[in-house]
């Protein structure tokens, strides 16, 4: 079947392409508003776009009434923190999605531990294995979307999932956003090497 994109209302569309591109990690990212709420929000449009130096990217929609408080807070302090998702984080995940106004933080309501960052000065979510420091580096505005590009300036791994410096994903299950309201834990796991090289390190980009 062929689909025409430009014939799609804004909900088929939404729906057509979030169960198109999938597993998606989920970033759910604080900020901090002048006023010094922490905000907690979940995006699944995450990634990672550069090692050297470390850049990340948070697409953030806009919503009816104005800018998303993520996209306010970012604007507004040049930082956030990504913590990433896992199974246990489900309940919060979808507290952080609420719409709640900006005096209300997510984070509190989902309780969560807040804990200091090193050198931004939004909090990580202490029950996330890994939290990503960023710095905002770019914001493009694609068409309604802010793309969001931030430098990772501090990584905090917890220490039983680290092995050679990297993320053993076999000592942590992630949690990938599928379409609709379908989530997948990553746990059938199989390694497929390159032929002919020494193996993913030896190779820049995803
Ligand atoms: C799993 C999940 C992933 C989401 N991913 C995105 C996303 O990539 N971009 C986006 O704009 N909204 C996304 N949302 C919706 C936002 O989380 C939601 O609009 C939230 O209220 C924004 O919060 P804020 O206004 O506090 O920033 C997602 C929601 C869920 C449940």
């Amino acid at each position: 079947m062929e689909i025409d994109p430009s014939a799609l209302d804004r909900k088929s569309a939404y729906l057509l392409q979030i169960s198109c591109i999938i597993p998606r990690p989920i970033a759910l990212v604080t900020t901090l508003s002048k006023e010094g709420v922490v905000n907690l929000a979940p995006f699944s449009y995450f990634n990672g776009i550069s090692s050297s130096p470390p850049i990340v990217m948070i697409a953030v929609g806009a919503k009816r009434a104005g800018r998303k408080d993520t996209r306010r807070n970012i604007e507004d302090t040049g930082e956030f923190v990504v913590n990433v998702a896992v199974p246990e984080l489900m309940d919060a995940v979808i507290i952080g999605a609420q719409e709640h106004p900006p005096h209300v933080s997510e984070l509190e309501l989902a309780k969560l531990t807040p804990a200091p960052s090193r050198k931004v000065r939004v909090p990580r979510v202490q029950e996330s294995p890994i939290n990503m420091e960023c710095v905002l580096h770019k914001l493009i505005d694609v068409e309604e979307t802010a793309l969001i590009l931030g430098r990772v300036v501090r990584y905090h791994v917890r220490d039983d999932v680290l092995r050679d410096g990297q993320v053993d994903p076999r000592r942590l299950t992630f949690v990938g956003r599928l379409g609709a309201d379908y989530y997948a834990r990553v746990t059938n796991i199989f390694e497929h090497r390159r032929k002919g090289r020494n193996g993913p390190t030896d190779t820049m980009g995803g």
